[in-house]
Formats: structure tokens, sequence, C-alpha cells
């Protein structure tokens, strides 16, 4: 069962959350020489991006032994007001010392989604030299209200792919054509955490977290050898009525 964490509202989730990833990433560089971060596109981070990008987080976080990547991504310029990249460099990379080779952006500026996607790959499998799946220390999610996650939508052959750690995928809005994850990459990750806020998001997240299982593609990110958590504010998972 997800470890599930409910605040009151999504100031005070997002300073926690803040809190809790500096001392993530401190206590995971005591042991090693790297922090690989998943970043998840969608408007609900952006608050986090931003309070990781000033003091006192930012000046707590050695940027130069972090990798970010990005969860998924509209097959868009990086700089289009679509582009899950082009909000993360707003909120966040303009404003830290990240080594620019740091940023794993997924390379939409092909002629095609599938050299994206191959592409893609290629550099994440060069990060974590021949593991059979990447091993992200910790990966953020958002949920859509169809329950997807990423751009892993219901009823996509991206919910299939069993081997690649990236696929092209098809959104039901546009941009309709998207790069995600795939469900091997995200569960083999040693923490992967779903951040959900606002009453819009109420209704799916009782469906995935009180509903039938495996109805959903988020309730599918279930890391074999790691943490599932859900960080929630109230508006998001109002008290059960008893
Ligand atoms: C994307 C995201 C997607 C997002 C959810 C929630 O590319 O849009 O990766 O999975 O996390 O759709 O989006 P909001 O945070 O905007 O509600």
């Amino acid at each position: 069962m997800p470890e599930t964490r409910v605040f009151q509202d999504e100031n005070e989730l997002v300073r926690q959350l803040a809190e809790n990833i500096v001392s993530e990433i401190q206590s995971a560089l005591s042991r090693q020489s790297r922090f690989a971060l998943v970043l998840s596109g969608g408007k609900t981070p952006n608050k986090l991006y931003a309070l990781l990008a000033e003091p006192p987080f930012s000046s707590q976080i050695p940027w130069n032994k972090i990798h970010l990547f990005m969860g998924d991504e509209r097959f868009v310029p990086p700089d289009h007001a679509d582009s899950n990249y082009c909000l993360v460099r707003r909120t966040l990379l303009e404003k830290v010392p990240l080594p620019p080779s740091h940023m794993h952006a997924v390379p939409t500026q092909t002629d095609n989604p599938r050299v994206s996607a191959m592409e893609y790959e290629r550099e994440l499998r060069f990060f974590f030299g021949g593991m059979d799946y990447p091993r992200f220390d910790l990966i953020l999610l958002g949920v859509g209200e169809d329950g997807h996650t990423a751009s892993l939508f219901p009823g996509t052959r991206a919910l299939e792919e069993n081997k690649s750690w990236v696929a092209v995928s098809e959104a039901p809005q546009p941009p309709r054509v998207r790069l995600t994850l795939t469900f091997p990459a995200l569960n083999n990750a040693r923490r992967a955490l779903f951040l959900a806020t606002g009453a819009r998001k109420s209704a799916i997240l009782k469906e995935i977290l009180h509903g039938p299982l495996n109805k959903y593609p988020a309730q599918r990110v279930r890391p074999i050898d790691g943490k599932l958590e859900w960080w929630v504010d109230s508006l998001a998972h109002p008290p059960r009525i008893s």
C-alpha cells in the first residue's frame, strides 16, 4: 500500500516536500556520488520547483551532484509554452547552478517522436551504465483526472511497453504526441512520489487510493524495490465521512 500524507494546504505540502527532498538528497549523497531526480510535468509541481530554486532550499542542494530528468514530455520545441522542460527551465533551472549537462531533457527537436524516444533512452542508458533498468533516486509524478500519470494515458499502447524505458504516447488533449518513461523505468525507482492538490483531483484520488486496483495507469506505478508515496492536500483528499 502506498504511504499517503495529507496536508492542510498546498503551501504547507510543498514546503514540507522541499525540506524532505533536501534531506533525502543530503542523506543519499552521504552514500553515493550523485542523485538522479525525475521531474514531473504539469502545473502541480510549479510551486515546489519555485521553492527549491530559492534559499534556504537552493543553497542546501549541491547542484553539481544532481542530475535532473523529465518523466515525460510533449513533442514540442523546448521553448514551446506546452513544453514541460520550458516550465522547469523558467521555475528552476534559470535560478540554480545546475551544470547544463546535468539537465537530461527529452530531445524533442527531431523530425520523429520515435527518434526522440530512442535518443532519450540512449541518454538514460548511458547515464545508468548498462543497467537493465534505470534506478532513479526519486521520481516526482502528477496524476490527471483520468488517472494518467507522466504521459501514460488510459487505453494507450505505451501502457503495455515492458522493455523500453521510453515510449511514444498519445494524449487525449493537445499536444497529443508525447514521450514518456514506461512502467519498467518508473517501477525500478528507489522512490516514486505522487503530488496531487486541489478539489478537481479528489474524485480520481478516491478511486485510485480506495477503489479497485490496476484500474488506472497511476495505480500501476509500484516500485519493485522502492517506496511509493502520495503527497496530497486536504482539497484533493477530503476527510472521509465515517
Ligand atoms: C504532463 C504531466 C502529466 C501531469 C498530470 C497532472 O505532461 O502533463 O506529466 O502527467 O502530471 O496531467 O497535471 P497538473 O499538475 O497540471 O494537474
